[in-house]
């Protein structure tokens, strides 16, 4: 808690390092949400192809009616700044989720892959080990990096720039963003990384590193959007990090983004932190630990809102009760009083359990993340 940004990027060597198969890292050995979320979750016993599937989270941050909430007449007002020049479309980017074997088994101990699991445990409390660990990787085909990154790159030279592996499809993907999170404090370390030649890669919000970047740590955003920021300048401190890691050497082309450790700062503002390929257009309204702690389901075993979004789009700043209870009478609100039920059960801030649950409960079963 202490030094976030040096864990940061200690997991990132962690979860990068190579692994069995043909140029893997460690992470994509681990399970996916696919393998997860099914009747039968199974870890895998080989390497396994990474499935990059199209962006889940809204992109363009557009506020969204939550289910079972009608929109209300005057729409909220847009909170975009446009991104100018517009990125490249169509956007061919993917993503996919992993996690760790000690995450996999929480999940399939508590049986939350199946919606009729997740009915059974409404109302509990789950909390994930410390060893757990989920990462969200964005994928870009190979062909498309160089004008995605406004031709500072040529094509030749993205494998050695770049983290590249096959996909299950055939095809040859470059790791643009990563998402890490664990369970090493009860509300989880969040970290992102991006790919050096993002475009957007420090706009609006900045780029924050005390550890992996020379003083003063931080690289403003440019005036105008969409412009690149050239190579991260990298510490002593980070760089005899890299010497010892047995790794694709392309990962010393990527960046700590920042990190997010609390919901607000001292003097009652939300902390903010987003990147700009996984939260692409809502960078400015963006926080990891409070979208991700209204991961939730409700007594359906259904997720109770629009993967985080709602009328005001993303959220910010403390959790906010209502989305986990509903009361009568007046505050002061605490647990024994009368009148307080509770609506909805964490999902220990991991979206895909309230998202990607299998839905045995309807005929015929679906599989919501179950791109393969
Ligand atoms: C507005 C909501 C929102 C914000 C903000 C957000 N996420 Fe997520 N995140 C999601 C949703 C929804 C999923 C599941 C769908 C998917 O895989 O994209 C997800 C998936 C993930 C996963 C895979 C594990 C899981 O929970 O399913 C990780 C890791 C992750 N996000 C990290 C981050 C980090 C780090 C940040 C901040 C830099 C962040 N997220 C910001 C909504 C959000």
């Amino acid at each position: 808690m202490n030094a976030p940004d040096e864990l940061a990027w200690r997991l990132f060597l962690q979860v990068n390092a190579a692994a069995p198969g043909v140029n893997n890292a460690l992470f994509e050995t681990w399970t996916s949400d696919s393998d997860t979320f099914q009747l039968n979750p199974a870890f895998p016993t080989g390497p396994s192809p990474i499935r990059p599937r199209p962006p889940v989270i809204p992109s363009g941050g557009q506020a969204v009616a939550a289910p079972g909430i009608s929109r209300r007449k005057t729409r909220a007002a847009p909170l975009v700044i446009p991104l100018r020049p517009v990125p490249p479309k169509p956007d061919l980017t993917g993503e996919e989720v992993r996690r760790n074997r000690d995450a996999f088994d929480f999940i399939v101990k508590n049986k939350l892959y199946t919606v009729s699991g997740l009915k059974a445990a409404a109302g509990k409390s789950f909390s994930f080990p410390p060893t757990a660990i989920e990462i969200k990787a964005e994928w870009l085909p190979v062909e498309e990096i160089p004008a995605f990154m406004l031709n500072r790159i040529a094509l030749a030279d993205v494998p050695r720039q770049f983290h590249v592996n096959t996909a299950a499809d055939g095809k040859q993907y470059g790791l643009i963003a990563m998402h890490i999170i664990t369970k090493l404090v009860p509300n989880w370390t969040w970290d992102t990384f991006e790919h050096e030649l993002n475009p957007a890669r420090c706009d609006i919000i900045g780029c924050n590193d005390q550890f992996g970047m020379p003083a003063p740590g931080s690289t403003p955003a440019n005036t105008s959007v969409w412009m690149g920021y050239g190579p991260c300048l990298k510490t002593e401190a980070v760089r005899a990090l890299f010497a010892s890691a047995k790794w694709d050497s392309a990962f010393e082309h990527y960046c700590l983004k920042g990190t997010q450790t609390d919901f607000s700062d001292r003097t009652g503002l939300a902390i903010r932190l987003g990147n700009s390929i996984a939260e692409k257009g809502f960078v400015q309204q963006s926080s990891c630990m409070t979208c991700h702690a209204r991961a939730a389901w409700g007594p359906d075993g259904k997720k109770t809102s629009h993967d985080g979004f709602d009328e005001n789009g993303p959220p910010l700043g403390a959790i906010n009760l209502a989305w986990f209870w509903k009361f009568t009478g007046n505050p002061p609100i605490f647990v024994g009083m009368g009148g307080l039920t509770q609506t909805a059960t964490s999902a220990d801030f991991v979206w895909s359990v309230a998202r990607c649950a299998y839905d045995d409960t309807a005929t015929p079963p679906k599989i919501p993340c179950g791109e393969k």
